[in-house]
């Protein structure tokens, strides 16, 4: 193995280049056929973040979320139950609804081709002119259905079968971040990202601060780089926090917190700033006074969405006089986010070069190797590491 001792300085502030410790190479970044792979052995296998509770109040109302060749409708039942329902049609397979989102004002879904009609838990109520026997049982013809588990109003969906249990994956943010009462939390603020760039590039993105004095001058100022810890890296969930360099500031353009701490938020959680990436398309980011989050959806190799949301509590969202606040948390957040899709896209098109095979880790990237085997420890390639 190649090992390297160096150190990188920038703006008085030393990082260490741990020894051999080397990047994923080029091709889990440009590969459809690794891509092809990741479908398979993790997006249709891990739990998935899929949408917020808020997004379905009520019954019937929909949500269509795609995950790679699979729809998904998510959809409230008479139960106040949320499913997720394959959007396919157990007749001949027609594709149900084609709206991204709304509401069932039948409070059934209905095939559009030869009007077989589900209840909204997925149960088939009516097949029209169907005669029972000869191989067609009205009660074998349920729609197919994902797992879905709600924790803190953040809605989750597997694909598998027999699918790993939830609190199994996500040990580590189970009770983590109770004093926020995040299923109160409500959408003050949605911007859809278009990228060019890996799914996998996001998340090592978000996961270290070696890119920060360079890249986000504001929010160095506001966290300093040398303040990042992790103290969680358990499986597919890996987190950490900065501190706060202003008495109860925040993530903000004026550093000033946007609004009151966040429900029972308190201690030292006021002068933190949480990073969390819950594998494989979740980016948490617990505020004191808000929570960010980010949504991936990968569309290839080279092309994923990234759906930011700001929550807040709804008193806030309410308040003429918040307004400011949750602008200055947003505008904030939006140049930080640009600042990091532009390097993700460079990123994305230096690793395509056939001279780039694999890259050097800092001591401040430990994490994104372990990011980095958990790719391939769920693909099956642990000679790759
Ligand atoms: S394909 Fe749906 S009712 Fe025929
Ligand atoms: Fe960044």
């Amino acid at each position: 193995m190649d090992t390297e001792k160096k150190v990188f300085q920038k703006r008085g502030v030393d990082y260490p280049i741990i020894d051999g410790t080397r990047t994923l190479p080029g091709k889990y970044y440009h590969s459809r056929e690794i891509y092809d792979e990741e479908v398979e052995k993790i997006f249709y296998k891990f739990w998935m973040f899929a949408c917020r509770a808020e997004e379905l109040p009520q019954v019937g109302d929909f949500k269509l979320i795609q995950v790679e060749d699979e729809s998904l409708i998510l959809v409230r039942d008479k139960s106040n139950n949320i499913n997720a329902h394959f959007n396919v049609c157990r007749h001949r397979g027609t594709q149900l609804c084609t709206e991204a989102s709304g509401s069932y004002k039948s409070k059934n879904i209905q095939c559009p081709y030869h009007a077989w009609t589900y209840d909204l838990d997925g149960k088939l109520i009516s097949a029209p002119m169907m005669q029972e026997g000869h191989g067609f049982q009205k009660d074998q013809c349920n729609l197919h259905k994902a797992n879905v588990h709600v924790w803190e109003g953040f809605v989750f969906i597997n694909l598998d079968t027999d699918p790993i249990p939830f609190e199994e994956q996500m040990e580590a943010l189970i009770g983590k971040f109770s004093n926020w009462k995040m299923d109160q939390l409500k959408i003050a603020h949605h911007i859809r990202y278009e990228l060019k760039c890996n799914w996998k590039l996001i998340l090592q993105n978000y996961q270290e601060c070696y890119h920060c004095p360079g890249v986000h001058p504001l929010l160095t100022e506001l966290t300093p780089v040398q303040s990042a810890q992790h103290d969680s890296s358990k499986g597919a969930v890996i987190g950490g926090f900065m501190d706060l360099t202003k008495e109860r500031g925040s993530m903000t353009m004026n550093g000033e917190a946007a609004a009151p701490p966040v429900c029972d938020v308190s201690g030292e959680d006021l002068q933190r700033i949480y990073y969390y990436s819950v594998f494989p398309n979740l980016l948490l980011t617990p505020h004191p006074d808000f929570v960010l989050f980010h949504h991936i959806t990968p569309l290839g190799p080279g092309k994923i969405t990234n759906d930011c949301y700001w929550l807040f509590r709804p008193e806030i969202i309410n308040d003429p006089n918040a307004q400011a606040g949750i602008k200055s948390a947003v505008d904030f957040w939006d140049l930080t986010n640009r600042q990091d899709w532009q390097v993700c896209e460079q990123m994305q098109i230096g690793t395509k070069s056939k001279r780039f095979t694999r890259g050097y880790y800092s001591g401040r990237e430990d994490i994104l190797h372990q990011l980095d085997m958990e790719v391939l420890k769920a693909l099956g390639h642990e000679e790759e590491s």
